[in-house]
């Protein structure tokens, strides 16, 4: 019988129809113990993971079977996709299943960080009455600049405009915008820093990609623009983002990823109660209803496969 082996969280009911099909394994700890996973790995025909199993090759030399990864979410970079490209093992991502959790994220942390909320609510609940020391402003007819326009910087940029942002995308690998329904403007990553007052981040993370905004970046954002960041951690410099918000070069962060995850002390020393942010653990694509997409849809591609 087929085996597969699941090493992180999955929505009950769908494993539940995977178990009706396959011998199913599963331990959402898994993905802790590299040691037991190389172990457990050995005889599976498919492996289902999120993005904390890091599917290296080592782990990859020790599945003599494998040949399906499911991946509970978008993003590939926890996984050898070369080494599994050369070996025939196909690789599967929840494409689109949780870009409406995303969007939401971002446009709520838009809201809360152009209305500068976490330092209102810091000074409120210290027993300041910060009314007029802290200035808030509005979100209609401001700009969004997306870098990265694919499925869910595109649904970032559809919310946007239905709360009266204006768009400009950045994407190297997009040569024009063929989606008519979206209003966006294609533009440069010069163009982007200078207009923004927003700047959303949804790139995969790549030595392209890696470390991209930086302190030179930060120093061409001439509106002082409210940095997004729900892609992947490096993709940001998160040094000299904290220093460009404390040179007034940016006005608020929100970050759901970042470089060690969980945090180390030596990154949330730096932050403070009163700083306009706001972190997240890595949640922005996981929401009741987008686990149950995700979980759904990869068990319906593991059996499609396996047939
Ligand atoms: N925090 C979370 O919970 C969460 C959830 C889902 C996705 N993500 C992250 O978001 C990323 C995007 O997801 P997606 O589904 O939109 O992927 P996607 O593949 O549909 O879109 C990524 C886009 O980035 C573009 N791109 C590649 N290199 C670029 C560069 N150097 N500069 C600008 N754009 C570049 C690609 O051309 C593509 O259009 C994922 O790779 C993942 O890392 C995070």
């Amino acid at each position: 019988m087929t085996k597969i082996l699941i090493t992180e969280f999955i929505n009950q009911d769908s494993l539940n129809n995977l178990k009706k099909k396959f011998e199913v394994k599963y331990d959402e700890n898994l993905c802790e113990n590299n040691k037991e996973l190389e172990k457990k790995i050995k005889d599976c025909d498919g492996l289902i993971v999120r993005n904390k199993t890091l599917v290296n090759s080592k782990i990859l030399d020790n599945a003599n079977n494998l040949k399906f990864i499911g991946r509970l979410g978008v993003g590939l970079d926890n996984i050898d996709t070369e080494y599994c490209k050369n070996n025939d093992i196909h690789v599967q991502p929840a494409t689109g299943m949780n870009a409406d959790s995303v969007a939401e994220y971002v446009l709520s942390s838009s809201l809360s960080l152009i209305k500068k909320i976490p330092m209102f609510h810091a000074g409120t609940i210290k027993g300041d009455w910060p009314r007029t020391a802290i200035k808030s402003a509005e979100l209609k007819q401001k700009y969004l600049g997306v870098i990265g326009f694919g499925i869910i910087g595109k649904k970032v940029a559809e919310y946007g405009l239905k709360n009266g942002l204006k768009i400009l995308a950045y994407d190297p690998y997009l040569k024009e915008l063929n989606d008519k329904q979206i209003n966006a403007e294609l533009s440069n990553l010069a163009h982007i820093y200078e207009r923004s007052d927003i700047i959303s981040l949804h790139l995969p993370l790549t030595e392209e990609t890696k470390n991209l905004i930086n302190k030179s970046s930060f120093s061409q954002m001439k509106k002082k623009p409210i940095i997004i960041n729900t892609s992947r951690g490096t993709v940001v410099n998160e040094n000299d983002l904290i220093d460009a918000y404390n040179e007034n070069l940016i006005s608020g962060f929100a970050l759901d990823v970042f470089e060690n995850e969980p945090i180390k002390s030596e990154f949330y020393k730096k932050i403070n109660p009163e700083m306009n942010c706001i972190l997240t653990p890595h949640i922005s694509g996981v929401t009741t209803e987008s686990n149950v997409r995700v979980s759904d849809f990869i068990v319906k591609k593991t059996i499609e496969f396996f047939n």
